[in-house]
């Protein structure tokens, strides 16, 4: 088979990167004791780092595991609203640290999966091709080589309606779904669609390769205004043909969590993971207001705290971190008048923080009751 080979891809021992899982710290909140279908982790961090770090309660466990990253664009996302806050960077130097990115992220998600799993990674004429060849390399040419060998199933078409128009090339109007699985048996529930021809007219038919299903607009319930949220229409279709009830399902680049809430709606188990905190403070806004249960885990061990009681840093994203002589910290995102809590913690121990406005005071609470009472949180300037 012909080799993809990047910079970084053979270590200096000549031995192939990644095969090992990192050995990052990440911080696991308390196991809930509702684990049932609809339950949730939510993980803030590299996905490398807590996907390993997930390894010990799920590795070989995942049925499905669908992956959006970014797609090698060159250029910085921010948040669609009137404040703009970062969202994420997807700039690189260079196609080689490109691809040693992905394939991280691939071997991680392989250690996850089940034998009988399946992944979707999603992506686009920039970097398409080539993360093809990563994951043909990794999980085998499947169909590209012989019907129901393990690997390579389908090449999806999502066709969508937005976008610009050039007058130099054809106007760029679909993604790709690359699907794999893990092995020569996976889990497949072809689903229906109205079928086209003339002769099965008012019939259904097993939906094809190439999906016609419109981008979010401006307009759309689920919109959250998370730069390159996907359509849940989408995420359904995923889910409802290669995953069961009761399954669980993950998503390393969760952005603004819309496979967490279709698979929770779907009566799904899921792991979700981002390492923006305005992705993570979207999810859980989006996820709470679904009415799902879920865990929140940090890989990001959260920075000591100035002693005098405020401190602090705002940063890109209106992230700030507070924390008093009580040995509270906490971690929150500011989006014009609105706190979001993304994480508190009082020696070390998880605990719930009160959503506040700007510029007011605010609670946090341990599971007993009033815990401590956070100073003004800082209104932070928007060209912060
Ligand atoms: C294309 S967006 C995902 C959008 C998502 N599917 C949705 O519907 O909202 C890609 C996401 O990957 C996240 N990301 C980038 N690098 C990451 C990493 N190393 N670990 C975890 N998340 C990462 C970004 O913060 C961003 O939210």
């Amino acid at each position: 088979m012909p080799e993809l080979v990047w910079r970084g891809k053979y270590g200096a021992d000549g031995a192939r990167s990644n095969l090992v899982p990192s050995a990052s710290p990440v911080l696991l909140a308390r196991r809930e004791r509702h684990r049932g279908a609809g339950w949730g982790l939510l993980a803030w961090g590299d996905n490398v780092a807590v996907a390993d770090a997930w390894l010990a309660e799920f590795a070989g466990q995942v049925d499905l595991i669908y992956l959006d990253p970014p797609f090698g664009v060159g250029e910085a996302f921010a948040v669609n609203d009137q404040h703009g806050a970062a969202a994420y960077d997807d700039r690189w130097p260079d196609v080689d640290a490109y691809l040693a990115f992905m394939d991280a992220r691939l071997a991680a998600a392989q250690r996850l999966l089940a034998p009988t799993g399946s992944l979707w990674l999603h992506c686009d004429h920039h970097t398409g091709p080539l993360l093809a060849l990563l994951c043909d390399e990794r999980f085998g040419r499947g169909d590209r080589e012989r019907n129901g060998s393990p690997g390579f199933r389908n090449e999806v078409i999502w066709h969508y309606g937005l976008g610009g128009s050039s007058a130099r090339c054809y106007a760029k109007k679909h993604d790709l779904l690359l699907w794999y699985s893990a092995s020569s048996r996976w889990h497949f529930e072809p689903p229906m669609v109205p079928a086209t021809s003339q002769r099965m007219a008012g019939l259904d038919k097993k939906c094809p390769d190439v999906w016609a299903i419109p981008s979010i607009n401006n307009q759309a319930h689920e919109r959250t205004g998370y730069p390159t949220q996907k359509p849940e229409p989408l995420l359904e279709r995923i889910i409802a043909s290669c995953s069961r009830p009761g399954d669980l399902v993950a998503d390393l680049f969760c952005g603004s969590g819309t496979t967490l809430a279709v698979a929770g709606r779907l009566g799904r188990r899921w792991l979700g993971c981002d390492a923006g905190p305005v992705a993570i403070a979207t999810c859980r806004r989006r996820l709470s207001a679904a009415g799902l249960h879920f865990e929140l885990h940090s890989a990001e061990p959260l920075p000591a705290f100035d002693a005098s009681g405020l401190a602090v840093r705002c940063d890109a994203g209106y992230m700030a971190l507070v924390g008093d002589v009580s040995g509270v910290e906490a971690w929150f995102v500011i989006a014009g008048d609105e706190v979001t809590w993304l994480h508190a913690r009082s020696r070390g121990e998880p605990v719930l923080a009160t959503v506040a406005p700007a510029g007011e005071a605010a609670w946090v609470v341990d599971r007993q009751g009033c815990l401590a009472r956070l100073p003004q949180i800082p209104r932070p300037r928007l060209e912060l």
